[in-house]
């Protein structure tokens, strides 16, 4: 008798035989490749990609990790260096990134350029995190940590940004995915590629393979250039890791394109919340920080001691989400709220500054005076790889396991990674290599038509919750009938301490010793219609 995996490879052959396409093999229950999976590339080093490249390097695939970034951690990845200016207004998501004709290419860039210095090169090419220097997690640790590498048992209770790195890069070195571990380890062939941007992601028909287009940048100080590399390297399956937060949004204000052009001293009056790092230079300014979400609410407070005014202009929120219910109640004292803005006025010069420029609210009040203005009005979830996108920031056409559903040797990580990642990232080693089955196409849309495709955190919401079980019980389902380990539900006892954060943060004086015993009963509180308590004060979605 054949073993499951054994037929599930014979049927692999066959279809490889065939030369038949992935989408006309209908006729199984589950989904087949056209030829076995043998190597992977990761597109993104941050807390999911890591943890995806290091399973499938543990379950022996050819594992190839791109990150434009020149060391790991992703999103922690904390510089004082700045992102590139932000566009005004929010550019096309489909612009297409030049590729010379003819690869692979070398080419060496100079100081002015294509009116482009070194310094704005560079950092187009790698994109400086979007991090400030107090920044501490808005997420307890408890639901915020990577497996292998613990944080120490005292240690507190949100965590800044500087530990978060430490914390991610200590997974990368353990799992030997560090910037230069493969110098260290030189019997391995390099399984990371930092400072490497994947520029373009294609499907060639042939070989039923990806190709990836990859730039790589390499600063050369001693002759003041930048050497630029474009290559390409196939795969029969990725994972497209590149983070939730792709780029910055600016609102479409009318007259703000027009401000965001003015400079006061040198400096840019008006600028999106990723740039700022550090409060010491606020002083005696009056700021307008636009937005009421996290970066609203932290930015002010660390700019409260030193600016003359604080300035919040907030639109109403009927139904706040519980980073927002957190950012009311964090903005500091002394902020003074305003309506949304209508419109910016024409000014009448360019160079010195907004102060003289009247801010329209919506209400008909006329802000003057304001010496810098900081948008913090969120990111665009993009990316130049797949630009459909659902109506709630996540691609479309995937299914709850992550794999595109019009051709699985995708994959993405759409689960919050420091939680379901590490389930995700082992179940996309088992459905590569042939120990997980993966719904045949025809299911896969029915459960994404189904909603299925809400399954983000471990505690979005009571079905998204019970969507999470049935992902574990799929998951150890398969290894006992396919082979592999076992693995353990997210323990219950983490989801008590995510209670306690949530009474601090969220619901003040929601736990009380009195009711806290009846805990499985404690009636609903409708912070958003038909949702109870339960739900509410362990919410937690990937847009974290
Ligand atoms: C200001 C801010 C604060 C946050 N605070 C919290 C918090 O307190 N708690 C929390 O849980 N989450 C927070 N987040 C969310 C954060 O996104 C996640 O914590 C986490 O970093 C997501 O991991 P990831 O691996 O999916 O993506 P990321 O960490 O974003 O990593 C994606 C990686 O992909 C790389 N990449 C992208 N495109 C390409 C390309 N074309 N080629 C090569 N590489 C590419 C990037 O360089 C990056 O390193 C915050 C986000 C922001 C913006
Ligand atoms: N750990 C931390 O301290 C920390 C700090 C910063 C960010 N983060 C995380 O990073 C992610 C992004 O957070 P974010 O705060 O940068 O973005 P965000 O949550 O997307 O919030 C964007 C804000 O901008 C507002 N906005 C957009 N256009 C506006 C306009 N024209 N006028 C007024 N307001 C406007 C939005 O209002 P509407 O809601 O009405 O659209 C919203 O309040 C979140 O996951 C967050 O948790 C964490
Ligand atoms: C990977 O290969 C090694 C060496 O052949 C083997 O011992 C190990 O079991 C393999 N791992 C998995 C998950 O198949
Ligand atoms: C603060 O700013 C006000 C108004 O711009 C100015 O008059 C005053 O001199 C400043 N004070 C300090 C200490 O810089
Ligand atoms: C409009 O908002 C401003 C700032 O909050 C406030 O001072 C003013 O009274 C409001 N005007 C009206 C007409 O409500
Ligand atoms: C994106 O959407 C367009 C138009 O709806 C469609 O033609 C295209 O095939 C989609 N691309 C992907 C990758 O899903
Ligand atoms: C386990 O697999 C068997 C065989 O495919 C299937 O009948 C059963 O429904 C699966 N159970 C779960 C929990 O997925
Ligand atoms: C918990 O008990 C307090 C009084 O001790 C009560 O006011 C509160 O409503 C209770 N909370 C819930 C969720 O039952």
């Amino acid at each position: 008798m054949f073993s499951p995996r054994l037929v599930l490879l014979l049927a692999g052959l066959s279809a490889a035989a065939q030369q038949a396409p992935f989408s006309s093999q209908s006729s199984s229950e589950w989904t087949v490749f056209h030829h076995p999976i043998k190597s992977v590339a990761v597109i993104g080093a941050g807390p999911a990609g890591l943890q995806a490249a290091a399973k499938l390097v543990e379950h022996n695939f050819t594992v190839r990790l791109f990150d434009r970034a020149p060391a790991p951690g992703g999103n922690w990845f904390y510089t004082d260096e700045t992102p590139v200016r932000e566009p005004y207004p929010d550019k096309p998501f489909d612009e297409k990134p030049y590729i010379p004709e003819h690869l692979p290419a070398t080419h060496y860039y100079e100081e002015g350029d294509e009116e482009i210095s070194l310094e704005d090169r560079w950092k187009e090419h790698w994109q400086p995190r979007p991090l400030w220097d107090s920044l501490h997690t808005n997420s307890p640790a408890v639901i915020t940590e990577l497996p292998d590498v613990p944080y120490s048992a005292d240690s507190p209770w949100v965590i800044s940004n500087h530990d978060i790195q430490r914390h991610v890069r200590a997974y990368a070195s353990f799992h030997n995915l560090n910037s230069n571990d493969y110098q260290i380890d030189s019997r391995r062939s390099p399984v990371t590629s930092y400072s490497t941007r994947v520029d373009k992601l294609e499907k060639i028909e042939e070989t039923q393979t990806w190709r990836l287009t990859l730039r790589r940048l390499e600063r050369l100080p001693e002759t003041n250039r930048i050497k630029a590399q474009w290559w390409t390297e196939d795969f029969d399956a990725v994972v497209i890791a590149t983070g939730p937060y792709v780029s910055p949004h600016v609102p479409d204000i009318k007259g703000l394109v027009a401000w965001s052009k003015v400079k006061d001293a040198g400096r840019y009056s008006v600028y999106h919340s990723q740039s700022y790092r550090r409060p010491e230079r606020y002083q005696n300014k009056t700021i307008l920080i636009v937005g009421s979400s996290v970066s609203a609410s932290e930015i002010a407070r660390d700019i409260a001691p030193y600016a003359r005014n604080v300035i919040a202009s907030i639109r109403p929120k009927p139904n706040p989400h519980p980073f927002q219910l957190r950012s009311f109640l964090r903005f500091p004292d002394v902020t003074e709220f305003v309506p949304e803005i209508d419109h910016f006025e024409t000014l009448a010069a360019h160079d010195k500054g907004i102060k003289d420029g009247g801010i329209h609210l919506k209400n008909g009040t006329v802000l003057k005076g304001i010496d810098e203005i900081i948008l913090a009005t969120g990111y665009i979830h993009s990316n130049i790889f797949l630009p459909n996108f659902t109506a709630d920031g996540q691609p479309a056409n995937l299914h709850w396991t992550g794999h595109y559903i019009p051709d699985p040797t995708l994959a993405y990580t759409n689960v919050r990674p420091w939680t379901i990642g590490r389930y995700q990232s082992y179940a996309f080693a088992k459905v590569w290599e042939g120990t997980a089955r993966l719904p045949a196409q025809k299911q896969m849309k029915q459960d994404y038509d189904n909603g299925k495709y809400h399954f983000r955190g471990l505690f979005a919401s009571a079905p998204a919750e019970a969507l999470f079980r049935q992902y574990v019980a799929w998951l150890n389902n398969e290894s006992l009938i396919n082979g592999g380990r076992f693995v353990e539900p997210w323990p219950l006892e983490k989801r008590e301490v995510f209670v306690y954060y949530s009474d601090v943060e969220w619901i003040k004086g929601y736990v009380k010793l009195t009711n806290f015993t009846d805990f499985e009963t404690l009636p609903s509180r409708e912070w958003e219609s038909g949702k109870a308590a339960w739900e509410a004060i362990v919410y937690e979605d990937l847009e974290w």
